[in-house]
């Protein structure tokens, strides 16, 4: 044999390997933890790669019967299945790198121009001296006028408190965040060799997420996620309005409980990086209308009753210091618009991300959650709903479920009534996550152990798993790391059926107002936790997603948090963002009369639409 290199994307993981092992070993060998639940025998396909560039050796009986023609024809092979041929390069799909490094995928794709809010510029200002009584504001601003600045540039009132003792402390040598509207504002004075810093915040009612940016180069330095203090006050924004509207200082409490969180947050990005937080000159927070409210302080009692209006849509500049937001003090706060009360300014960061609101295709978005929220862009028309599909999907109000951790069951298949599962790090199973749940009943199904009602079969070999008419056992004690057996219900099967139900009734209704039918549609991006695991196929089978080729597809990470990045990085991305707000057509569906029709049919458990 002889060497050949592979390359690994989108990690960027290259390995040196003899030509007579295969993808998989080579992957393994690169640290890449590629699903492979059958342990490489050809029989699971969790451990689909596709070719990018160069050869592999040509696909096996067993690939061709295990991936469809279509997907072959993409490129797609099984990397336990496939040697290469020479050098090549490789793409690992998200779906088939077990969850720990799913997370790492996310990344900034560059078809924006860079061209942020804030401009820097260095400054080496003649101090006072005793002919020469100028006030430090105008002695900065006449400094900025001879480098060519208009002459009705100002400086951000926020400032003046720490300005002295800045110039001062750093001899007069200083580096100016500047607004780059016209005429322009000062809104904070750095180091000369500091870097001007942003954060992106996509804040969720049950986690967040920060994105710390170089504002000056483009780059993403760090990130970081926290659970929502939040959760605290109800689990989810129902609960916390409720909270709120029986509570006199509700409103205010959740505002600081959040903000002390994404303090806490800041602290950590700046001391992973050696950076400071005064360096945060610009800042982006995306959410869904609740958590938008909840963060700016904005009333939410009519946001919790029908018909759900949201106190403020409209893109909005708040300042920093006012929020106890602990960055630079003169640093403005954006808040992208929202769409409606469950369509918020999260789910037009997930558009831009995605880049699925312009254009001639038919493009499905999708982000999975307690809500899902999906939009349909169809001959040039945008049109979103949001549909309460409860979490589920989360692991939550599932007797075994649990989040996306150690231990968790993400993976199961059934082979002649064989149950085979993966969790996450390989450790005993302790419960079952939300791509677990989804895997066994798409599987229980296909097994034909669960009728399309979603009621186990008696009289099947996988029978004596019953313990009761309506109670199987997944994992016997034996294999957990519990000490007891690990159980599916059937009240946990119909948890499923209401939320795959509830998108499935959100997304043909979305398709009827536009006239289409699924097979139309061209790109269908999911994003999310659980829509980044999920395993496409058995999401067809159950019904939860439409029946179209698999390659058209994306799952796409928190690609509200890459979003929110976007916004950052580029001034015309707020555009578009208003943009998206203002031409999106917002369906509610509870007033859709085939709403109730169409969420009833799709209980069953159907593949496809
Ligand atoms: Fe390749 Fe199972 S590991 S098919």
């Amino acid at each position: 044999g002889f060497v050949v290199k592979i390359d690994f994307e989108p990690l960027g993981r290259r390995v040196e390997v003899n030509d007579s092992e295969t993808i998989l070993d080579a992957a393994q060998r690169a640290g890449l933890t590629v699903a492979a639940i059958c342990g490489g025998r050809g029989t699971c396909g969790t451990c689909k790669i596709r070719l990018v560039s160069g050869e592999l050796t040509p696909p096996t009986s067993v690939e061709t019967q295990k991936l469809p023609s279509s997907a072959l024809v993409s490129g797609f092979r099984l990397a336990c299945q496939s040697r290469p041929a020479g050098d090549i390069r490789v793409e690992v799909p998200p779906e088939s790198l077990t969850a720990l490094q799913r997370i790492l995928v996310e990344g900034i794709d560059s078809k924006f121009e860079f061209d942020p809010s804030i401009r820097f510029v260095s400054l080496d200002i003649e101090p006072p001296d005793n002919g020469d009584f100028e006030a430090d504001d105008l002695r900065i601003l006449k400094a900025l006028n001879d480098l060519g600045f208009s002459s009705g540039i100002t400086i951000s009132p926020p400032i003046f408190p720490v300005l002295s003792s800045q110039l001062r402390s750093l001899e007069w040598k200083i580096k100016l965040a500047v607004t780059t509207t016209e005429p322009g504002s000062v809104i904070a004075c750095l180091p000369v060799n500091a870097h001007g810093l942003g954060i992106a915040c996509d804040m969720g009612s049950t986690k967040l997420a920060m994105y710390l940016v170089d504002l000056e180069t483009g780059g993403i330095l760090a990130r970081t996620g926290r659970m929502n203090p939040q959760i605290s006050y109800g689990e989810d924004v129902v609960n916390r309005i409720a909270y709120c509207n029986t509570h006199q200082d509700g409103r205010q409490i959740l505002q600081h409980r959040l903000i002390e969180t994404l303090n806490e947050m800041i602290g950590d990005l700046c001391g992973k990086t050696g950076s400071r937080p005064e360096w945060i000159v610009d800042c982006v927070m995306v959410g869904n209308t609740a958590m938008h409210h909840f963060f700016a302080g904005f009333p939410v009692r009519q946001l919790g009753e029908a018909p759900f209006i949201p106190a403020v849509s409209q893109a909005t500049y708040l300042s920093a210091g006012n929020l106890h937001l602990n960055v630079a003090p003169g640093a403005e706060v954006y808040l992208p618009p929202n769409i409606a009360g469950f369509v918020g300014s999260d789910h037009v960061a997930m558009l831009l991300a995605a880049n699925s609101w312009i254009g001639e295709k038919t493009i499905v978005s999708m982000d999975i959650g307690t809500n899902t929220e999906i939009s349909l862009l169809s001959g040039g028309n945008m049109y979103s709903c949001s549909c309460a599909s409860g979490p589920a999907f989360e692991g939550a109000h599932i007797e075994a479920g649990m989040r996306a951790a150690a231990g968790a069951i993400e993976r199961v298949q059934i082979r002649n009534s064989q149950i085979i599962w993966q969790t996450i790090e390989n450790t005993r199973p302790v419960g079952i996550c939300g791509s677990g749940i989804l895997d066994t009943v798409a599987e229980l199904k296909l097994a034909g152990f669960l009728d399309t009602r979603g009621i186990f079969v008696r009289d099947h070999p996988m029978s004596n798993r019953l313990k009761e008419k309506n109670r199987m056992v997944l994992i016997p004690a034996e294999s957990t790391g519990i000490g007891k057996d690990i159980e599916i219900t059937r009240r946990d099967i119909n948890q499923i059926q209401l939320a795959k139900a509830a998108i499935q009734a959100g997304v043909k209704i979305l398709l009827k107002k536009a006239g289409c039918q699924p097979q139309d549609i061209d790109d269908f991006f999911i994003a999310g936790a659980f829509g980044t695991y999920l395993d496409v196929d058995h999401s067809i089978e159950i019904g939860l997603l439409p029946d179209i080729p698999l390659e058209r597809y994306h799952q796409m990470g928190n690609a509200a948090g890459v979003g929110a990045c976007q916004l950052l990085f580029s001034k015309k991305m707020r555009k578009t963002a208003g943009f998206i707000a203002n031409n999106s057509h917002y369906v509610e569906l509870t007033i859709d009369p085939d709403f109730t029709g169409d969420f009833l049919d799709a209980m069953f458990l159907h593949r496809g639409y």
